[in-house]
């Protein structure tokens, strides 16, 4: 396959000022569940990178509360932390200044009683540090502790001081149903109202994610063809080569599906597929990506795939089988790969197969959105009458968005091969690569969310009608999962594809899952 390489990568694009960018005033930011992987790896080196791009405001405290007594050691790991996954120097000159901003406040997230201490302590340190009433709570603990935490800040007043701005994030998962994930609606809104929610997901944070709506909404060459009129059908793809990860309690009950599917895959369909919103704005985005999914009829049952992987090779190396894996039923029927076939029906897409799939212990990691175009309606270069010709089929025109690793967009066309008889039409790709065109990228992704959490920006984020809408699409499939347990499990070899049973779906429509994932064939 030739690659064209465009002409977008300017060096001196390498460090653009991110400019414009709002600073929130003075706040404390609590994060409920500290002790937890999520605050090390993830929250605190944003907040570092932030601190660095000079985005965070200069009075500001962050407050990690959890279980277990924990003095200044919190401080010292979240260091530790911010230098092994944030890519810091450890003599940055501002990591000293911003350690002394991370104290650390032990509490048993369901005893009501001890929040009042909380509070007092919270008001001290804002005292102390000139900071004012304004709060941001984020709750990065097990789901179980998300309804009595929010309960216990409204019994104690938190969630409504008499002055300042507080709002709340969620982790997922947001419920594990429709039920549950409306019943914890209903417990978050009597103590927040919606605009003071914000539900993560961190894929929006990527910036390939939000690429997808740039590369929609600010260019007019691909609007007019972005219809059932020209596109055959797309596939997302979010292929991981990592297995669980020593989360074996928390994946043995959630699977692919909860887990990817139906909130990180749904974002993505709901950006390639929506319709142009009015402006860039919390409500008119959530509006529009609510519209797209509640046009998806239910997926029948034969539309849906799942599997888990047994021992197999990846990178190389030998790794254990699902069922092996630490804290996981070896008869686990839990999935670890789930793929469905859906549709839109709406004026843009009806008639248009979308594909999902997600998967641990795949060949590679890949998150990749694939858009393939319909044939032109006349093939006047039969290359199959032509048994010299180096490319067999002229091949489809196809869009690839690489959401991560090695981020970028791809277009597949055809070009005539030079010296050879007749017209032999080959594919080749026009590549754009994010890292060459910008420079290699530091950020992880919740950036952006915290920040626009800090100033009460909600585009980004989960609305409860849309968490709603997508529980409500895959609760039946769940149940009917959880009615019959497989039988066949395990059905794929780690450092495979996926399950036989994924690629039979695809292929009774005629069609392949494009497993040359990171640049189209
Ligand atoms: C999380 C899932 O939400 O996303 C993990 O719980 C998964 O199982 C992770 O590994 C993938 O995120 P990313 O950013 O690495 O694609």
């Amino acid at each position: 396959m030739a690659t064209v390489q465009m002409n977008v990568s300017p060096a001196d694009l390498a460090h653009v000022p991110s400019g414009g960018e709002k600073i929130p005033g003075p706040a404390i930011m609590v994060i409920f569940g500290a002790s937890g992987d999520l605050t090390k790896r993830k929250l605190l080196p944003a907040l570092f990178h932030l601190e660095q791009s000079g985005l965070l405001p200069k009075n500001f405290a962050i407050v990690g509360v959890a279980r277990r007594p924990l003095g200044n050691e919190f401080a010292e790991d979240m260091r530790a932390g911010i230098l092994e996954f944030g890519s810091v120097d450890k003599n940055d000159p501002k990591l000293d200044e911003f350690i002394q901003k991370v104290s650390y406040y032990a509490l048993q997230f369901d005893d009501g009683s001890g929040y009042a201490g909380l509070k007092d302590a919270l008001d001290k340190l804002a005292a102390e540090k000139n900071i004012g009433p304004d709060r941001l709570f984020y709750l990065a603990t097990a789901p179980e502790y998300f309804a009595p935490i929010i309960e216990n800040l409204g019994a104690s007043g938190m969630a409504k001081p008499e002055t300042g701005k507080v709002g709340v994030v969620i982790e997922k998962p947001f419920g594990h149903d429709l039920d549950s994930a409306r019943e914890l609606n209903h417990q978050v809104n009597a103590v927040f109202p919606e605009s003071q929610v914000f539900r993560i997901d961190h894929y929006l944070g990527k910036e390939t994610v939000q690429n997808v709506l740039v590369f929609r909404f600010a260019n007019g060459i691909f609007e007019p063809v972005w219809n059932r009129n020209y596109i055959d059908h797309v596939q997302i793809t979010a292929a991981e080569s990592i297995g669980i990860e020593g989360r074996g309690p928390f994946y043995e009950k959630a699977g692919a599906l909860r887990d990817i599917l139906q909130n990180h895959m749904m974002e993505l369909l709901g950006f390639v597929t929506m319709e142009p919103p009015s402006s860039f704005d919390a409500e008119s985005v959530r509006r529009e990506k609510v519209k797209v999914w509640q046009s998806i009829p239910q997926i029948p049952i034969a539309n849906a795939v799942r599997g888990q992987y047994g021992p197999g090779t990846v990178d190389g190396q030998q790794v254990i089988g699902y069922r092996q894996e630490d804290r996981v039923n070896p008869q686990s029927g839990t999935e670890t790969y789930a793929a469905v076939k859906l549709e839109i029906e709406n004026w843009r897409w009806a008639g248009v197969p979308f594909y999902l799939r997600a998967g641990k212990r795949l060949r590679k990691r890949a998150t990749e959105i694939t858009i393939q175009f319909k044939q032109p309606p006349l093939l006047i270069f039969n290359q199959m009458q032509n048994s010299n010709a180096p490319c067999p089929e002229i091949q489809p025109n196809i869009i690839s968005i690489r959401i991560q690793p090695d981020d970028g967009i791809a277009l597949r066309f055809g070009a005539k091969v030079p010296n050879t008889p007749g017209m032999s039409v080959c594919p080749v790709n026009m590549d754009f690569n994010y890292a060459q065109a910008f420079g290699q990228q530091r950020a992880n992704g919740y950036e952006r969310l915290l920040l626009d959490a800090m100033l009460g920006d909600q585009t980004l984020f989960s609305h409860r009608d849309g968490v709603e809408i997508n529980w409500a699409l895959y609760t039946p499939i769940l149940q009917s999962w959880a009615a019959t347990k497989p039988d066949n499990f395990p059905n794929y070899f780690a450092g495979s594809w996926g399950p036989d049973v994924a690629d039979r779906m695809i292929e009774r429509d005629g069609r392949e899952w494009k497993n040359t994932l990171g640049k189209p064939e």
